[in-house]
């Protein structure tokens, strides 16, 4: 879909669809909206009264009219209103979602600072988004949505940039869903490897990938024990983008989980549990689509992005609880659950991060179903070792629209780990599953500063939520990206 900014009257915007916001103060409230009424004959006032359309949040209405540019106007109920830039993203986001099967929207922004509009073009891209690559004859959809114009005050450089922004955050975002939605037998850690390259290539980052005698060399034990039962290479990657002209820059390191499918290994996962496991991948495309976009904004920040690809399969040479690993920081492991394998992989690629001394390492990954059952479908678990750090993410998320809980990494349930045969167990008891997690993570990050990001949630959703669609969401992205950008800014 094309973007664009467009000033001017609302009744003289061509679309196919037009959304404006009303509050529950009503159509009246605003000028804008009274002219535009106005212009369509009172049509938008006489349907709003006839199906009791009284803009609370979450409510909307299509009305078709005439004596205006637009064909149809959708009111998008924002309630009190106030949420910038959230109800900028929420408006754009519906109003793509409306005009589906139409061919140009727009969107009428009722606050038009920077961070507005470029959340409204995120939206826009994001609602429109649909994953479409297996389908075949009349499940093509006819038609796809061209143009997208949001109205607004000012076409100044700043506006033009914000909106420029918003699609790089809404490229990356599409390419995170479309990895995650991807099949698991045509997205195999050595294809996940191959979109990177690609990717990578296209925007001037560094690449680099280490095969399954890379991996041996290095010594890392513990990733290459997860791959032991799949048929499939595995592959470690590594990102890396370094502003160019700048000088003392900050360098933040991501890592990702990118399991490309998770059975569960000799520990079998039950079919229901199984069936969206392609989706364990989702850390990797996070982490990929964050130094994308920020390389595409020319952040000032060197930034490394890491994940480690593989399958968690059953083949014979599977690994076996009771095994014992030595991991590439040097402690030896126990395998309890072979189902726990995520972050036997994070652990061998985190330890690879921290030695590239970043002042920030942060790993993203759907790592265990504990965290949904602690904060439900829509809330990632955040872990760390640095308040700062917490505090600064939490508030770009807070501007994103996405949401994080912090958890403890309650030194206590350490105890559980201890192992009578290696330096470690891997899993620790039933209770307090995510946290354990992030405790044996924490074993192998030396002294940087860190944090990790369960995102087992929100990055695959059964049902749509808010901006969010059925399915690979890109959840994390955004919030990623304003983070560096406001440590850009110091
Ligand atoms: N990939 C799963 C976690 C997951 C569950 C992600 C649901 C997304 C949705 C992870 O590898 C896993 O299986 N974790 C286990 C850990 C347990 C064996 C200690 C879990 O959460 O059950
Ligand atoms: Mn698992
Ligand atoms: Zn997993």
């Amino acid at each position: 879909m094309k973007l664009s900014l467009s000033t001017g009257a609302l009744a003289r915007v061509r679309a196919d669809l037009l959304a404006v916001a009303v509050p529950t103060q009503g159509l009246d409230k605003s000028p804008e909206l009274k002219a535009l009424d106005k212009a369509a004959k009172g049509a938008l006032k006489n349907a709003a009264k006839l199906e009791d359309f009284t803009g609370k949040a979450g409510e909307s209405l299509r009305v078709n009219v005439s004596g205006i540019l637009a064909k149809q106007v959708l009111l998008v109920g924002v309630g009190e209103g106030g949420k910038k830039p959230r109800d900028a993203r929420t408006l754009a986001y519906r109003a793509a979602q409306a005009a589906s099967k139409l061919g140009s929207v727009a969107v009428a922004l009722s606050t038009d600072d920077d961070d507005s509009i470029r959340a409204a073009a995120e939206g826009l891209r994001g609602g429109a988004y649909k994953y479409l690559t297996y389908l075949t004859g009349d499940r093509v959809p006819k038609r796809q949505l061209e143009t997208g114009t949001l109205v607004v005050t000012r076409k100044d450089p700043a506006a033009k940039a914000a909106l420029a922004a918003g699609e790089v955050l809404a490229d990356a975002i599409v390419l995170a869903r479309d990895l995650v939605n991807a099949p698991p037998n045509d997205l195999t850690p050595t294809a996940l490897a191959e979109a990177a390259k690609a990717a990578s290539s296209t925007f001037g980052l560094d690449y680099k990938q280490w095969d399954k005698k890379g991996l041996e060399k290095l010594g890392m034990n513990l990733f290459l024990a997860v791959n032991r039962g799949s048929a499939e290479e595995p592959r470690m990657v590594h990102l890396t983008y370094k502003p160019s002209g700048v000088k003392g820059v900050k360098k933040v390191a991501f890592v990702g989980k990118g399991l490309t499918f998770d059975s569960g290994g000799l520990c079998i996962k039950p079919a229901g549990s199984m069936i969206d496991m392609k989706c364990d991948m989702a850390g990797a495309a996070v982490t990929i689509g964050i130094v994308l976009a920020a390389a595409r904004l020319n952040l000032p920040i060197e930034i490394h992005a890491l994940f480690g690809a593989t399958e968690n399969m059953t083949g014979d040479a599977a690994y076996r609880p009771g095994d014992v690993f030595k991991s590439y920081e040097g402690k030896t492991v126990e395998i309890i659950n072979t189902d726990a394998e995520g972050r036997l992989v994070l652990a061998d690629v985190l330890w690879h991060a921290a030695k590239l001394e970043p002042d920030y390492l942060i790993d993203h990954a759907t790592l265990t179903g504990a965290c949904m059952v602690a904060l439900g479908p829509w809330t990632a678990g955040l872990f760390a070792n640095d308040d700062e750090l917490a505090k600064k993410y939490l508030e770009a998320a807070e501007v994103e629209g996405e949401s994080y809980w912090r958890l403890p990494l309650n030194d206590e349930l350490r105890e559980s780990l201890r192992s009578d045969v290696a330096d470690l167990k891997h899993t620790g008891d039933r209770h307090g599953g995510s946290i354990t997690a992030a405790l044996f993570l924490r074993e192998f990050i030396g002294t940087t500063k860190w944090m990790h990001l369960d995102i087992a949630g929100p990055a695959f959703l059964e049902r749509p939520h808010g901006t969010s669609p059925k399915g690979g969401t890109g959840f994390g992205i955004a919030t990623g990206v304003r983070f560096l950008e406001r440590l850009a800014q110091g």
